[in-house]
C-alpha cells in the first residue's frame, strides 16, 4: 500500500497498526472514536477525512500560541539554515541566549537552568537533583498527578475506588504503577498523598526522610484541580520547616498562566520548577530551574554529590530557537495576550455553566485562564478521591464524542482538561458553544 497520501483512517490505522504496536507511540493517544490528524493551524486541525475541528486538546497542551504558529516556525528553519547545528561539545551560544532569557523573564526562584527534551526527563532530573541536595531519597506526590513516564514518578496517576480504597487522610495511597513493567521496587521511595491535602505531608514528613514535593500547582492531569486558599503557601511553609525541596511540575501551567507560570499568579517560589510543552509551542524543549545554589550541585566539585546530568539532544538548537522565539513572544505581547485568552475562557465558562443550567445537568466549570474543565458534578474537586466519587464519567465521555461528531475536538477522555490558545477566537467559542448545546440538549432528552 502507498502510504506516502493515506487517505482513509482505516487504511492508516490498519498500516501503523502492523508496525507499531497499537499505531500509535504514547498511550493516550489511542481514543475511542479513532482519529488521525494530518494537519493544524492555528486553532483548528483537519482530520485525514478532510474534516475540519476547532481543537482544544492542543497535544496534551503545548500550543499555546495555535498550531503551526509562524514566527516559532521560522525561528526553528533559521536555526538550521544559519549552520547551527548540534555540536555536542563546548557551550553553545543559543542556550546560552536562552537561558538568559527565561532567567529574567521568570523571575522569582528561577537564577539558573538546565535545558532537555521533554517534561519526564527534567521531572526526574529535578528529583535527582532533589536527593542530591539533601542526601534523602524519599519524595511525595500527588494522587491524580502526572509528573512523566519515569518509573518512580508514574505511578497513582488516575486510578479507580477499587484501586485505590476509601479516602485516606492524614496518611498514605496503596502504591499503583502506571503499567506493567514498573516493579514495587522501583517505586519504595515514592509516598502519594491528596492533593489540598496539609496534614498527610506531615504525616509522611514524620515517618521517612523527604527529599522532596513534587506537584503541579494546579492539577491538570485530571481537568482543572485548583489548589485551596494557602495550601500552596502550606506547602512553602513545610518545606521550609521540614526540610524537603518544594518542586513545582510547571510543565503545563508554566507560559500558558503567565510568564512566571502559576508561582508567580500564587506568590509561592518552589525550590526547583519544571517547564515544558509551551514554553516551545509544539517543539520538544523542557528546563529545570532553580535557585543558583541548588541549581549548582548539577556542576558539584564533588563527583558523589554531583547529580548526573546527560542527553544527546540536551538543548537542541532547534528546539532552543523555539523556545526562545516562544518566549521572546510572549513577553512582547504580554499585557495584551493573556488577558485576551483569560477573556476566551471567560466567555467559555460563562456559555457551558449556562448551558447545564439550562438543561438541568448537574455541572461545574474549573478554569485558569485558558485552561478548562467541565465537571459533570455539583461543585469544583479538591483531589482525584473527589472526582471519582462523583463525576458522571459516562456522560463526559458522550459530551466529548458527541462534540466531535460536530466538529469540535476535546479528547475523548473523561475528565481531560481543554486548552484554549491565542488562536482561538470568539468566533470560535461561540460555534463551541452552539454545539456544546446541541449535544447536550440531546443527551438531556
Ligand atoms: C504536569 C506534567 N508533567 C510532566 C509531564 C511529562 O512531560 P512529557 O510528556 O514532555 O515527558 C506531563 C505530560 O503530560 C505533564 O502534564
Amino acid at each position: 500500500m502507498d502510504m506516502s497520501k493515506p487517505t482513509r483512517l482505516a487504511d492508516l490505522l490498519r498500516h501503523n497498526q502492523a508496525y507499531i504496536p497499537a499505531g500509535i507511540s504514547s498511550a493516550n493517544r489511542i481514543v475511542d472514536p479513532p482519529i488521525a490528524f494530518v494537519k493544524g493551524q492555528g486553532a483548528y486541525l483537519w482530520d485525514i477525512d478532510g474534516r475540519r475541528y476547532i481543537d482544544y486538546h492542543a497535544a496534551f497542551a503545548p500550543y499555546f500560541l495555535g498550531h503551526n504558529f509562524a514566527p516559532v516556525n521560522q525561528a526553528a528553519m533559521d536555526v538550521l539554515s544559519a549552520g547551527d547545528s548540534l555540536f555536542g561539545a563546548g557551550v553553545s551560544v543559543i542556550e546560552g541566549r536562552l537561558a538568559e532569557l527565561l532567567c529574567t523573564k521568570i523571575g522569582g526562584a528561577v537564577q539558573k537552568v538546565v535545558l532537555l527534551n521533554t517534561g519526564s526527563e527534567a521531572t526526574s532530573f529535578a528529583i535527582r537533583l532533589s536527593r542530591a541536595i539533601t542526601q534523602r531519597k524519599h519524595f511525595i506526590v500527588m494522587q491524580g498527578g502526572y509528573n512523566g513516564n519515569h518509573d518512580e514518578l508514574a505511578v497513582n496517576v488516575f486510578n479507580s475506588l477499587e484501586e485505590i480504597g476509601p479516602r485516606v487522610s492524614p496518611g498514605e495511597y496503596p502504591l499503583r504503577p502506571l503499567g506493567a513493567g514498573t516493579t514495587i521496587e522501583d517505586t519504595r521511595f515514592v509516598h502519594v498523598i491528596n492533593f489540598n491535602d496539609l496534614e498527610s505531608v506531615r504525616y509522611i514528613c514524620r515517618r521517612y526522610p523527604i527529599a522532596a514535593l513534587i506537584t503541579e500547582p494546579i492539577l491538570q492531569n485530571i481537568g482543572v484541580v485548583k489548589p485551596q486558599a494557602q495550601y500552596l503557601q502550606g506547602l512553602r511553609r513545610l518545606a521550609d520547616e521540614l526540610g524537603f525541596l518544594l518542586i513545582f511540575d510547571e510543565v503545563k501551567t508554566g507560559f500558558r498562566h503567565a510568564l512566571g507560570g502559576y508561582s508567580s499568579i500564587s506568590g509561592v517560589k518552589p525550590d526547583l520548577v519544571v517547564y515544558g510543552k509551551a514554553i516551545a509551542n509544539g517543539f520538544p524543549l523542557a528546563v529545570v530551574g532553580g535557585r543558583t545554589e541548588f541549581m549548582d550541585y548539577a556542576s558539584h566539585p564533588d563527583p558523589l554529590r554531583r547529580p548526573f546530568l546527560a542527553g544527546t539532544y540536551n538543548g537542541h538548537p532547534v528546539a532552543v530557537a523555539a523556545a526562545l522565539r516562544t518566549v521572546q513572544y510572549l513577553a512582547e505581547h504580554e499585557k495584551t495576550l493573556y488577558p485576551a485568552v483569560e477573556a476566551l475562557g471567560q466567555r467559555m465558562e460563562a456559555g457551558i455553566l449556562k448551558i447545564l443550567s439550562k438543561y438541568g445537568m448537574k455541572g461545574c466549570v474549573a478554569r485558569q485562564g485558558s485552561a478548562f474543565a467541565c465537571y459533570l458534578m455539583s461543585e469544583q474537586p479538591r483531589d482525584l478521591h473527589d472526582i471519582i466519587e462523583k463525576h458522571d464519567f459516562r456522560m463526559d465521555l458522550a459530551l466529548r464524542r458527541g462534540l466531535i461528531e460536530e466538529g469540535v475536538f476535546f479528547i475523548p477522555i473523561a475528565t481531560k482538561q481543554c486548552s484554549i490558545s491565542a488562536a482561538h477566537t470568539e468566533g470560535d467559542i461561540d460555534f463551541t458553544l452552539e454545539k456544546f448545546e446541541k449535544v447536550t440538549a440531546r443527551l438531556m432528552k
